[in-house]
């Protein structure tokens, strides 16, 4: 059995310059806004496999049907010998591509959440003892460098996480994405598609409360690892569709006027009451959308496939 290969390239804690920056960053804008990788610790990771289970969550069972549908079709368009994935969390889904990948060589799947990693990377290499397995503790926004490995190289950016990047960092990361692949290379992106209000919201404002206790959880990332005293219980779990935008926002309601003390950064902060932080935007797509961004990147739309229902899509772009 080929070891599990771990290789990072963030530093050991969470406490680093990235976090501390985006804090005080986002902290002291206004309107308040915190980038959503950090929901992403080993409970945040475990809640978010919680949320993919949800009866309201349909977009991983959505983007499981096409892989399933689809995997076969995929593999014979890119023979890929190695599979990169981007967020890759429990790597649930990306087994329907291993699986019909009939020549894939090394899986490198590329994380911020080590503990995400470690079980999926473990799992993997138990279940599939001949492939290489090289998991990458990285930030995928951060100018990434993947190892050597044999192509053709499929990358795929699964379960609609490319949307919860801004417009503008979508843009920066697709065209930092087209500079990774070669001739022969190719793109896997899924993305979710504008739907009706009320299926989204439901989606991201469950019943069970399991998206606020994601939500909230951020706050609790930061008063670990900054030291901060916020009380998640102070705050209430938002979320809205932004028709303009087209995106779902999260953002976290201050129940009263208070002030969050954050020692590492030498902060205090004040929130009024109602007043609104941003913890994430989920923006949802039409095809003619994915195509112009992947166009704008140097990168060509050859497949697009939906769900039964056209809830979600996965889109393929092969590098000429
Ligand atoms: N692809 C999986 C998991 C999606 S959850 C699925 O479809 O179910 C989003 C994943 O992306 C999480 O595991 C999170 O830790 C990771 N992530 C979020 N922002 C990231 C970033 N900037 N760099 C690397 N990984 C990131
Ligand atoms: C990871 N990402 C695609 C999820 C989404 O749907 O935007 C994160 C999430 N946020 C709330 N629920 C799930």
């Amino acid at each position: 059995m080929s070891p599990l290969h771990k290789t990072r390239t963030l530093p050991e804690d969470a406490t680093d310059a990235a976090l501390r920056s985006d804090v005080l960053k986002g902290l002291t804008h206004t309107p308040k806004t915190l980038p959503p990788k950090w929901f992403y610790d080993a409970h945040g990771s475990d809640l978010f496999e919680q949320i993919t289970e949800l009866p309201e969550y349909y977009p991983t069972r959505a983007e499981r049907e096409i892989l399933v549908a689809r995997s076969d079709e995929i593999a014979a368009a890119t023979r890929a010998r190695t599979l990169v994935e981007l967020g890759s969390g429990s790597s649930e889904k990306t087994r329907y591509l291993i699986d019909a990948l009939s020549e894939l060589h090394t899986y490198v799947p590329v994380d911020v959440s080590e503990s995400a990693l470690t079980q999926a990377g473990q799992a993997l290499v138990a279940e599939r003892p001949e492939l290489h397995v090289h998991a990458l503790i990285a930030d995928f926004t951060a100018g990434l460098t993947l190892p050597g490995a044999p192509g053709p190289r499929l990358l795929a950016f699964l379960g609609g996480t490319i949307g919860n990047l801004l417009p503008v960092e979508r843009a920066a990361f697709l065209t930092s994405v087209r500079t990774l692949l070669s001739p022969g290379d190719a793109l896997l992106l899924g993305t979710d598609l504008v739907k009706d209000e009320q299926v989204l919201v439901r989606a991201y404002d469950d019943a069970a409360g399991v998206t606020a206790a994601f939500n909230k959880n951020v706050l609790t990332v930061v008063n670990r690892e900054l030291g901060a005293d916020f009380d998640p219980a102070a705050f209430d779990h938002v979320a809205l569709w932004d028709a303009e935008q087209e995106w779902i926002e999260m953002r976290l309601r201050s129940r009263t006027g208070q002030t969050v003390k954050i020692p590492a950064l030498g902060l205090a902060v004040d929130f009024a009451a109602g007043e609104e932080l941003r913890t994430e935007v989920s923006a949802k797509f039409r095809k003619e959308g994915v195509r112009a961004e992947l166009s704008a990147a140097g990168l060509e739309l050859a497949h697009w496939w939906t769900d039964s229902e056209g809830r979600f899509a996965l889109s393929l772009s092969v590098v000429r």
